[in-house]
């Protein structure tokens, strides 16, 4: 069976990318827009095999999307194709609704046309499969449970009501029109080919170059960490035995503030890329001004993958961070590549102003 993949060259649909084709001999078609976030060289290792057809296209265009499922016949989608950064978004919340709301419900209707036209045990067999976010449930207190596959949509930053929206679309095609779709929610991703805006890579790369760690407001927001590769095999897992209409959580049961992250980055740094000067990475620590409507805390809880799917997280927080930071330095071309141009650009427009302000 072919799947179709969207926005596999970016930070997660790389890895899953190049994890299915490691795992399975079922080819992919990896349709990306190729956005700030997407990226033709995560995929070089994979450019000349026969199972991965890379399409530079849009979600939102319906001939394109019809004709790569009329052509290719897929057995499933992979929903990655999003616009990603809350910081982003904060700015400039427009492509947000359009690439998330507007594509995803595109993507919805050609999938439909498509699944209508299927045989019978095909139609019985396919999935799309919704890749969302721990955040469209809003900020939880330090003594909240974490959040269920039930808890009330909460969104606080124009990212997290997009994909709010997303998911609500997704699941009205399954109710409405019996659509066999799936959605996930993940927490915060680390791992190889983060682009350099997310607080992992951003911290890695600024430690190896000397630059200000910029912590926004107290640091002690907490997220859960789940280390790619992990939320790669739990994907596998829900296309292969999830339930047509469920929503599945999927964590690293890994929760820190913000501080614990970078104390343990800064350690790994001074000891795989120890400064000239000798002195510790935490010296770069600055403390900035804060995001607007800044969650709290994002935490799920992981019952139902566990039970259902049997699946587990399996790297700590200790060994993936470790992986991660020797995959940065490791990779210092792809940093540098990553790092130009219109990167410059928007590190103007969202530290600038936050500098020393706290
Ligand atoms: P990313 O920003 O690294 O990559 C997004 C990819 O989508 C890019 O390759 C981009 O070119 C592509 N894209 C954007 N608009 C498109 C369009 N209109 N048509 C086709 N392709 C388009 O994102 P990521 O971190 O890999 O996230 C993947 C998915 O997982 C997203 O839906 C995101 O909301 C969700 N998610 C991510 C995290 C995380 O920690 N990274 C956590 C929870 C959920
Ligand atoms: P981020 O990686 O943007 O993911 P998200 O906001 O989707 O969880 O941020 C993770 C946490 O790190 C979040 O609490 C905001 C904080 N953060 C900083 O303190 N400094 C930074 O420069 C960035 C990018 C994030």
């Amino acid at each position: 069976m072919t799947i179709l993949v969207t926005g596999g060259a970016g930070f997660i649909g790389t890895n899953f990318v190049l994890d299915w084709l490691k795992v399975s001999d079922e080819p992919i078609v990896n349709l990306d827009k190729l956005t700030y976030a997407g990226n033709l060289q995560n995929l070089q290792s994979i450019a000349d095999n026969p199972k991965h057809e890379f399409v530079h296209g849009n979600i939102e265009d319906q001939a394109l999307v019809a004709s790569l499922l009329t052509d290719h016949r897929p057995g499933a989608i992979v929903h990655f194709a999003a616009e990603t950064h809350v910081d982003r978004s904060i700015h400039g919340p427009e492509e947000f609704v359009q690439t998330n709301v507007v594509g995803t419900f595109l993507l919805l209707e050609a999938a439909l046309e498509y699944w209508r036209s299927l045989a019978d045990t095909d139609r019985d067999e396919f999935r799309l499969i919704n890749v969302s976010t721990d955040e469209v449930f809003g900020s939880l207190g330090p003594d909240d449970s974490p959040c269920t596959e039930e808890s009330r949509y909460a969104p606080n930053s124009p990212y997290s009501a997009s994909k709010a929206a997303a998911d609500h679309l997704v699941r009205s095609y399954f109710h409405t029109y019996g659509l066999p779709v799936i959605t996930t929610h993940c927490t915060n991703n680390y791992g190889p080919y983060q682009f350099p805006e997310k607080l992992i890579p951003l911290m890695t790369l600024n430690g190896t170059q000397g630059k200000s760690l910029p912590i926004y407001g107290d640091g002690k927001n907490i997220r859960d960490w789940l280390y790619v590769t992990d939320h790669c095999t739990a994907l596998r897992s829900v296309l292969s035995n999830g339930k047509p209409g469920a929503v599945y959580n999927i964590a690293g049961n890994c929760e820190m503030t913000n501080l614990e992250v970078i104390d343990e980055l800064c350690t790994q740094l001074d000891e795989l890329a120890p400064d000239d000067s000798g002195e510790p990475h935490r010296r770069l620590i600055e403390f900035v001004k804060d995001r607007p409507a800044h969650d709290r805390r994002y935490a799920l809880a992981t019952d139902k993958i566990e039970q259902e799917l049997g699946w587990r997280p399996t790297e700590t927080f200790a060994s993936g961070i470790r992986k991660t930071v020797k995959w940065y330095l490791d990779n210092q071309a792809w940093l540098d590549d990553v790092s130009s141009g219109q990167y410059r650009q928007w590190l103007d427009i969202n530290y600038t102003q936050r500098a020393g302000a706290e």
